[in-house]
């Protein structure tokens, strides 16, 4: 039985005095247990500040971004040593924003998710499709193509420590879920993309998070398909309140 994550991205949101005060909120009441694992996705500036707030509470910290080398002159960006040396245990990688915003490709999600691994921390890796590309009926091919290349070169056990976040773009901020049927059939492909490109085990094994308007009210049906293990939410995540209702949903 997969555990479930729900993973909070703030996205460029907070300052830092709210992001202290949500996790002072959110710490004691986030249980330690084997069904759920919690985790707050944030800007860079809050990491130490929040690792060190969560030392001792079962929230884990994770970064929105990273870049895959691990130092050199790339002004603004912050290396996997950096976020390791912090003690972040994730890390987003491409995210349809980043994707869409800041020119991330496959290759260079790849390249990042083995950076990962070289410094111990776990990708969440997102994947999804666009409107148009969603009535094109190109949603399957596509999120193929973005898993199988997103994680080439992984070794089957890196592979099953990868979460993959399928966020349908179309879905991001705009309210409109998908239909959980609409999740759950792609969840489930990349699940099958998963089990091709390792074996039956592995594919069992790999958390698949759904993300796209997730809130209170929807996620417990989300959570109830057969193939979504966890929720990647925006919106949503910013109050403690409602982080902690979607965290007690998957417990
Ligand atoms: O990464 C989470 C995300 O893009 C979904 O955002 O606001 O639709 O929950 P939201």
């Amino acid at each position: 039985m997969r555990k479930k994550v729900i993973a909070g991205n703030w996205k460029m949101n907070k300052v830092l005095s709210e992001a202290n005060s949500f996790v002072d909120e959110v710490n004691g009441k986030v249980p330690n247990s084997d069904n759920v694992e919690a985790i707050v996705c944030a800007p860079f500036l809050f990491l130490p500040s929040l690792v060190e707030k969560t030392a001792s509470s079962n929230v884990k910290v994770a970064a929105q971004n990273m870049h895959f080398e691990d130092n050199g002159a790339f002004t603004g960006e912050v290396s996997p040593v950096m976020l390791k040396d912090l003690g972040v245990t994730h890390v987003v990688l491409g995210h349809s924003e980043r994707r869409e915003l800041f020119a991330e490709t496959d290759e260079t999600v790849n390249k990042k998710a083995h950076a990962a691994f070289n410094h111990d921390l776990t990708p969440i890796v997102c994947v999804g499709e666009t409107l148009e590309q969603r009535e094109a009926n190109e949603t399957m091919s596509l999120v193929e193509t973005q898993v199988k290349k997103g994680l080439e070169g992984l070794s089957a056990e890196q592979v099953a420590k990868t979460i993959i976040a399928y966020e349908p773009i179309w879905a991001i901020g705009t309210g409109k879920t998908a239909t959980s049927e609409q999740a759950n059939e792609v969840c489930t492909h990349i699940r099958n993309v998963v089990k091709e490109i390792t074996s039956e085990d592995i594919a069992e094994k790999v958390i698949i998070q759904y993300g796209g308007s997730v809130k209170p009210a929807n996620i417990d049906e989300l959570l109830a398909q057969s193939d979504i293990d966890g929720a990647l939410v925006g919106g949503a995540s910013l109050e403690a309140e409602s982080f902690l209702q979607l965290v007690e949903a998957g417990s």
